[in-house]
């Protein structure tokens, strides 16, 4: 299994999801190879959640890191888990059209485009 996999399903391990017990892991790669996790992190007033995707990328950002490659997304379930609508709109801000490699714990796993995923974006192209 490949770095990033396994960061993200490590990642997943430190979700904090008392309320839904759903825990995700999320791991973006940067242009030069860094990695960065992110994992789900509820809230009691549950609308504060934030997703372990928009964790990693809020982290990248954060950290300097510009250009993404591939982002890594672990669940533990038989369908694998797509990011929500919310987390495509940030991923396609930062990320473009990146390789979304989706993975269960028993490394199952499927690659996708975020243009498949988010085919009519809006983005910065219409502020123009
Ligand atoms: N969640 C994520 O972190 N990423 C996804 O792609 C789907 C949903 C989280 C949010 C919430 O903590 C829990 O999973 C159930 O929705």
């Amino acid at each position: 299994m490949s770095k990033l996999l396994e960061a993200a399903l490590a990642a997943r391990e430190n979700a904090h999801a008392p309320f839904s017990k759903f825990k995700v892991g999320a791991a973006l790669e940067d242009q030069t190879g860094r990695i960065f996790t992110g994992c789900n992190v509820e809230n009691a007033t549950y609308g504060l959640t934030v997703c372990a995707e928009r964790v990693a990328v809020l982290k990248a950002i954060s950290e300097g890191a510009r250009k993404f490659t591939r982002i890594a997304i672990a669940a533990d379930t038989d369908v694998l888990t797509p990011p929500c609508g919310a987390c495509r709109q940030i991923l396609w801000e930062f990320c473009g059209n990146a390789e979304l490699i989706l993975v269960n714990l028993q490394g199952k796993t499927e690659s996708l485009r975020m243009k498949d995923l988010f085919p009519r974006p809006f983005d910065a192209s219409f502020l123009d």
